[in-house]
């Protein structure tokens, strides 16, 4: 066994039970969507899946130089993809007691506006691009402040460390302090700024990021829309009816508007590569818009129940042939973790009366957020053209896994267990274009700092005790 990490152009070969989806599960049904190999081998050239098959059969012609690294008995899966959370909210996550509106005024914005300072945002950059790829997830698409230097902090690392990502600068220009504002012009030339600097550098692209409209005058609705327009094949995301609030002042905002949906389409922002994320609260009208522009609903289960917002109802999406995807949301969100994530979902469709099979929630960490991004051709399954990003996962990892996956008789209620009871410490390695990004046995981290990263507040004084 092989575990070195290798060059960015160096050949090696993955064995282990391989697990990927070619299909939506519950669309083409189980036959014609997963695909599992109890022995499988991936071999990888230059970041690239080169072919993928029987180990047995594949192992006795493959050149000996070839290193194999066996991770048998786990399973491995294309690596987890991220389709919605906020790099400067790190240390918001776990805020007390609010409901959206006041949660972003109270905890998020404040803390945001600290993020002009490039060493904050490069700390917390590294922060998340280490915890992402400890938790298996190796494509995310990432808000960043409305300051520049966010994205740019965002950017060089994950370009440093060869990601597929895609990241925003946040454009608002009304409804919160100061410091956090651009106006319709500055939001404009910035993003065209950053998009020239970083779109289709290495694997990363560049996200139109309006925040959403309670944020954004009409006229920088316009702008985001000119961009829209003038770069047809980029991404966007932006936040759509998550709190009855926000949709309250939507409608005093934008007194023309059928609904909260109609503000978007007005502004060129409905489309193929478009990422609502939350999209509870919608209207029939407001589902056959975003199944008519070929947009995604972004569904964030943890932040959902946590910010009290609501439930999102997956079966009227697909009913409407609406994309889903499924993201942590953080720091609204509760959790890095996708099997966490894909737990919440299950428990938030059933209190709808829904279900979320392990496949069908498998295949949207995976294939599914892929297509949601519009990434279906680089990324989200084990094919040859693919680019090498997988993730090693133990059902062994804990005890009270490994005691219920003893009792399981399928595939099916195996990855079950995994993502109800899993979590960070069934990762047992993530790769990157085949390199390896994190390694559960090393504690491995690729830029584990050697300084104190954030400033502790000063210790709570203890009751009868001096201060320290
Ligand atoms: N709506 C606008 N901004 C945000 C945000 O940062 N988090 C969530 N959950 N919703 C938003
Ligand atoms: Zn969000």
């Amino acid at each position: 066994m092989t575990t070195a990490m290798g060059d960015a152009g160096a050949t090696l070969a993955i064995r282990g039970r391989l697990l990927w989806f070619d299909a939506d599960p519950a669309d083409a049904g189980e036959a014609a969507s997963v695909r599992f190999v109890e022995d499988g081998l991936v071999v990888i050239e230059k970041g690239m899946i080169r072919e993928v098959g029987e180990a047995p059969a594949m192992v006795r012609r493959l050149s000996p130089s070839i290193p194999v690294v066996d991770h048998r008995p786990y399973l491995v899966m294309p690596g987890f993809i991220d389709p919605h959370l906020h790099l400067p909210q790190t240390q918001v996550i776990a805020s007390y007691g609010t409901e959206l509106m006041e949660w972003l005024q109270k905890y998020t914005f404040p803390e945001e506006s600290r993020y002009g300072d490039r060493e904050v945002a490069d700390i917390a950059t590294r922060f998340l691009l280490d915890t992402l790829a400890a938790n298996g997830t190796t494509t995310a698409s990432v808000y960043c402040t409305s300051h520049p230097a966010s994205v740019a902090a965002f950017f060089s690392e994950a370009e440093r460390r060869n990601l597929r990502m895609v990241a925003g600068k946040v454009m608002m220009d009304r409804n919160a302090p100061e410091a956090l504002l651009d106006t319709p012009e500055s939001g404009y030339e910035q993003s065209k700024a950053l998009i020239a600097e970083w779109h289709g550098r290495g694997r990363l692209e560049y996200a139109i990021t309006p925040r959403f409209a309670p944020t954004s005058t009409e006229a920088q609705l316009q702008a985001a829309g000119a961009l829209a327009t003038e770069y047809p094949d980029l991404p966007i995301q932006t936040h759509l009816s998550e709190n009855h609030a926000e949709i309250a002042y939507v409608a005093e905002a934008f007194p023309w508007s059928k609904d909260y949906t109609e503000v978007y389409e007005r502004y060129g922002l409905v489309r193929r590569r478009a990422l609502f994320g939350h999209c509870l609260h919608l209207m029939e009208r407001e589902r056959a818009a975003l199944s008519a522009g070929g947009a995604t609903a972004v569904f964030c289960p943890t932040s959902n129940l946590f910010l009290g917002s609501g439930l999102f109802d997956r079966a009227a999406m697909r009913a409407a042939g609406i994309a889903v995807g499924l993201a942590t949301d953080i720091g609204g969100g509760t959790s890095y973790s996708m099997l966490t994530t894909a737990a919440e979902a299950y428990k938030v469709l059933a209190l709808k009366g829904q279900r979320l099979p392990a496949f069908e929630a498998f295949h949207m960490l995976t294939a599914g957020n892929a297509a949601a991004m519009g990434l279906e051709d680089r990324i989200g399954r084990i094919a040859p053209g693919l680019e090498a990003d997988l993730v090693v996962l133990d059902t062994g990892a804990t005890e009270p896994l490994r005691r219920r996956v003893e009792r399981v008789d399928t595939l099916a209620e195996e990855l079950f267990a995994l993502m109800i009871l899993g979590d960070e410490r069934t990762i047992v390695a993530t790769y990157a274009t085949g390199l390896r990004i994190h390694d559960r046995s090393a504690q491995f981290r690729r830029s584990l700092p050697a300084r104190q990263e954030s400033v502790p507040l000063q210790s709570p004084r203890q009751p009868g005790g001096a201060d320290q």
